[in-house]
C-alpha cells in the first residue's frame, strides 16, 4: 500500500493507516541501521535539501543520515550564510534550490505555515521538519516508532503529555497521531500552558503531575520552550520545576513499567530530574535511534515506486 502523498507537513492529515505504514516501513529500515554497512541504494541519485532556519541538532543531524543511509545526495542549507540574510524571501530561496533539482526540501521554520507555501509552490517534495508552535509530524512519528517498540502497541495505551502544551509543535503532532492509534491521552500542565478547549482534540486536561500521570503507560515530558514565549507563563523556572519537574518518586504514580520520554533538548532538573537520565525507564536516546529509520520511512514512501527498498 503506497503513502500517495507528495509531501509530509503535518500529522493531522494522516489516516491511521498512513501512520501504521510509515511505522512498519521504518522497523525494516530500522534494521539497516543496525548493520555493519549502513547503506542502502533506495535514494541513489536523488538530492535531499536540508533548510533550516532554526536551530535542530537532532533532527536535522537525523535526516542527514537517513538521507546518505539511502544513498542520495545531501546539501545542508546554513540560513545564516545564505542569501536570506539579504532578503530573499523564503520561497524564492527554495525555487532556487529546486532549480539545482531537488527532490526532497526539509523545511524548519518559527513560522507556522512556512511548509505549505513551499508545498504549493514546489514540484520536491517537503517535509515538516517543525514550524513554529503548529506541527513536527516526524517527532510524533518516532515517538509512536518507540512507544509501539517498546509496549508491543499502541491501541489502548495511556500516554501523558507534561509541560508547555501551548508552545509545543511536538505535543500537537503527538496528540493527533496518538488519538488516531487509539491511545488515550492526557496533557498535564499549569492552566497558562494548556491551549484553552484542548479538550476537542480529545484529551483529557490536568494541573496537577501526580494525578495527571496515574497509571499512564507513556510519560512524554516536554521542554520548557522560553524562546517561543513573549510573557513570563509562571513565576519562576525553580516554580514550574518544583511543581512539574519528573522525579523518581513521582513517576510512582504511573504503570511500574511505564516508559519515560522527552523530544529533547531536555533541560536536566527542570523538566526531567537527573536521577532518571540513566533509569532503565527512560527511553530518550532509544527515541534519537529510532528517528534515522523514521526519516529513512518518510522519504522512502514520498519517494514513492520510484524508490526501491533493499
Ligand atoms: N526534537 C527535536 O526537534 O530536536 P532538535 O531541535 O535538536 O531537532
Amino acid at each position: 500500500m503506497p503513502l500517495n502523498k507528495k509531501d509530509l507537513l503535518e500529522i493531522q492529515e494522516l489516516s491511521s493507516d498512513d501512520i501504521k505504514l510509515i511505522i512498519d516501513t521504518a522497523v525494516s529500515f530500522k534494521e539497516v541501521t543496525g548493520r555493519d554497512i549502513k547503506k542502502v541504494p533506495t535514494l541513489r541519485g536523488k538530492t535531499v535539501v536540508n533548510l533550516f532556519y532554526e536551530p535542530s541538532t537532532r533532527t536535522r543531524t537525523s535526516f542527514e543520515l537517513a538521507a546518505k543511509r539511502m544513498s542520495a545526495d545531501v546539501i545542508n542549507i546554513a540560513v545564516s550564510t545564505s542569501s536570506v540574510v539579504k532578503g530573499e524571501t523564503l520561497l524564492d530561496t527554495a525555487r532556487n534550490i529546486e532549480a539545482m533539482r531537488s527532490d526532497i526540501i526539509v523545511i524548519r521554520h518559527s513560522a507556522a505555515g512556512a511548509p505549505y507555501i513551499l508545498a504549493k509552490g514546489l514540484k520536491s517534495s517537503v517535509i515538516n521538519a517543525g514550524d513554529g508552535c503548529h506541527e513536527h509530524p516526524t517527532q510524533a512519528l518516532l515517538d509512536m516508532f518507540t512507544i509501539r517498540e517498546k509496549k508491543g502497541r499502541l491501541d489502548g495505551l495511556t500516554v501523558a503529555i507534561v509541560g508547555d502544551i501551548t508552545h509545543s509543535r511536538v505535543a500537537r503532532s503527538n496528540i493527533y497521531g496518538l488519538t488516531k492509534m487509539g491511545a488515550k491521552v492526557k496533557v498535564i500542565g499549569p492552566a497558562t500552558l494548556i491551549p484553552l478547549e484542548v479538550e476537542r482534540l480529545g484529551v483529557d486536561v490536568h494541573y496537577n503531575l501526580n494525578e495527571g500521570i496515574k497509571d499512564a503507560d507513556v510519560v512524554i515530558m516536554l521542554r520548557v520552550q522560553l524562546e517561543r514565549q513573549g510573557k513570563t507563563y509562571f513565576p519562576d523556572i525553580r516554580e514550574y520545576s518544583m511543581q512539574y519537574c519528573l522525579t523518581k518518586e513521582r513517576l510512582r504514580f504511573a504503570k511500574e513499567d511505564a516508559i519515560v520520554m522527552h523530544p529533547g533538548p531536555v533541560n536536566w532538573g527542570v523538566e526531567i530530574s537527573p536521577e532518571l537520565s540513566e533509569d532503565k525507564s527512560t527511553v530518550i536516546l532509544e527515541q534519537v535511534t529510532n528517528g534515522v529509520a523514521v526519516r529513512m520511512a518518510v522519504m522512502y514512501l514520498l519517494s514513492g515506486e520510484k524508490a526501491t527498498a533493499s
